[in-house]
Parts: C-alpha cells; sequence; structure tokens
C-alpha cells in the first residue's frame, strides 16, 4: 500500500471525485478527514472509510466561510494527530454568461473555489511546515486553461488555482511540502451530470471526446494516489491533465 499511515484532509470528500479520492487513499491504507458542508455525504464516505479498515471523520465545513476553515483545520489537525495530505476539491460551478453574471455569482464562485481553496491551503499548509513535510493537491479544470461560454467566474477561479498551486510550489517547497493539481475535464458527477443539459447533448458530447467517453471519479484517484506518495516525491508545481485527451488538439 502507498499511504500506509498517512492522514489526508479531503475538502469536498461528501461527493463525486472528493469521495472517490477518500476512498482510494483509504484503501492505500490512509486515514481520512473528509470535510464538506454536506455533513449526510461526508458521514457516507466516512462509513465506507471505517468498512475497509482505515479511520475517517467528517467535518461539516462551508469553505467560502473562513471562521468555518479556521474552526476545521483545528479539528482536522487535532483528529489523528498530524496532517500529511491536502486535497482541496470542494467546489461549484455557476454558468453564466459574462455580461448577465451577477456579482453575487461572481463572489460565490470565486469565494468558494480560489479563496476557500487558498484558506485551506493557508491552514494546513502552516500545520505540514511546522511537521516539516506534507503533500497538497488542489483541483483545477481544464476550464481553467480553455474558455467556454458561460463559465467566466468558474474559469477565473480554476484559473486562479493553477498560479495559486504554482506559488505554494515555490514558497513551500523548501519546508518540503509539495504542492500539485490535478486538472479534470468532464467527469460524470452531481456537479456535470445535473447541469441543464439534454440526455442527447451529453451523449454527443462525451462521443466528441478523444477516448470516447466522460470520465468516472475513479479515473482521477490513480492520480491523487500518485500524487499524494512517496513515488510523486520530486514533483511540485505540475498540472496534470486528466480529461480523456479533451484539450490535446483541436477538431
Ligand atoms: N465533474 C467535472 O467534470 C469536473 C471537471 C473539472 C473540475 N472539477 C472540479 O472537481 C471538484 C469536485 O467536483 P465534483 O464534480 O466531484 O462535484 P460534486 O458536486 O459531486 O462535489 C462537490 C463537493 O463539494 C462540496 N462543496 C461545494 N461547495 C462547498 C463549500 N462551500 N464548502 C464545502 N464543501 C462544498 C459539495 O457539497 C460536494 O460534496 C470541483 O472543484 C470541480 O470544480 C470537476
Amino acid at each position: 500500500m502507498k499511504l500506509t499511515d498517512k492522514v489526508a484532509v479531503v475538502t469536498g470528500g461528501g461527493s463525486g471525485i472528493g469521495r472517490a479520492i477518500s476512498l482510494a487513499y483509504a484503501a492505500e491504507g490512509a486515514d481520512v478527514v473528509v470535510v464538506d458542508q454536506n455533513l449526510e455525504g461526508a458521514d457516507e464516505t466516512v462509513a465506507r472509510i471505517v468498512a475497509v479498515g482505515r479511520r475517517g471523520v467528517a467535518i461539516r465545513t462551508d469553505i467560502s466561510d473562513p471562521a468555518q476553515i479556521t474552526a476545521m483545520v483545528e479539528r482536522a489537525a487535532d483528529a489523528f494527530g498530524h496532517v500529511d495530505i491536502l486535497v482541496n476539491v470542494a467546489g461549484i460551478m455557476t454558468a453564466a454568461a459574462l455580461l448577465d453574471t451577477s456579482l453575487e455569482q461572481w463572489d460565490r464562485t470565486l469565494n468558494t473555489n480560489l479563496r476557500g481553496t487558498f484558506l485551506c491551503l493557508q491552514g494546513i499548509g502552516r500545520i505540514m511546515k511546522e511537521q516539516g513535510h506534507g503533500k497538497i493537491i488542489n483541483t483545477t479544470s481544464i476550464l481553467g486553461t480553455h474558455a467556454r461560454p458561460k463559465r467566466g467566474a468558474y474559469a477565473a477561479s480554476k484559473a486562479g488555482i493553477i498560479l495559486l498551486t504554482q506559488t505554494a510550489a515555490v514558497e513551500l517547497g523548501p519546508d518540503g511540502i509539495q504542492v500539485n493539481a490535478i486538472a479534470p475535464g468532464s467527469i460524470e458527477t452531481p456537479m456535470v451530470m445535473t447541469a441543464a443539459v439534454s440526455a442527447e447533448a451529453q451523449a454527443k458530447k462525451a462521443a466528441a471526446i478523444p477516448l470516447r467517453r466522460r470520465g468516472e471519479p475513479e479515473d482521477l484517484t490513480g492520480a491523487a494516489v500518485f500524487l499524494a506518495s512517496a513515488d510523486s516525491d520530486y514533483i511540485t508545481g505540475a498540472i496534470l491533465t486528466i480529461d480523456g485527451g479533451m484539450t490535446a488538439g483541436i477538431e
């Protein structure tokens, strides 16, 4: 096993990609602190972690609220005595053309995806600095580097996460902390599949992907385990695209 007795904090662990990563870490021998604003989802993830013989703790946190992040970091530090891995997955997708985007939508998107990721990285990063080691994995998107209509606020938040990742890699490298990001393409989770798009349009989009299918959350877990394990000890500041080839070429 690649993560035996490591402790991971996974935000957004109550659903989709965050849940798949939490379960993959437990399967590799880690204990997991599952952070989500949806406590029911987080509890379900913890139940599955416990079922494979590892320890799990669910912490309800709205990462758009700085005070809740401060409280979460304290509880996460106490949960299992140390934190080796932080995976920032929690995020929201908002859809509106730029000229129709309200200030409320813009702020909600940036405050959750970008500011939330920053504050979790800062809080847990301070613990890792004291420990002298840590692995941080952020979640950006192919929409952080490739524009699509009606995704302006989301794209800005995900583009910000790329430079946040690289800046953190540069600043925290001397402290023994590696910071990388995964950039998923189109992954079948509630976030994507409940979008207001017909089944026919969804199928057409999937057929246009070079690997001819959308990803499953489990398609990201190999990379997430790799970036959390000793196998990636000389990798920092990397943005790993996992998109079935969506951004490899143009039509
Ligand atoms: N699904 C995709 O195709 C795709 C593609 C690229 C990037 N991503 C990114 O992956 C991440 C996970 O998305 P997913 O597809 O698993 O979606 P999801 O909706 O299944 O999961 C998101 C989780 O984040 C939690 N969350 C949302 N806002 C929160 C907040 N303020 N505080 C705490 N928790 C909060 C939700 O409760 C949920 O459990 C997101 O950052 C998303 O932008 C997803």
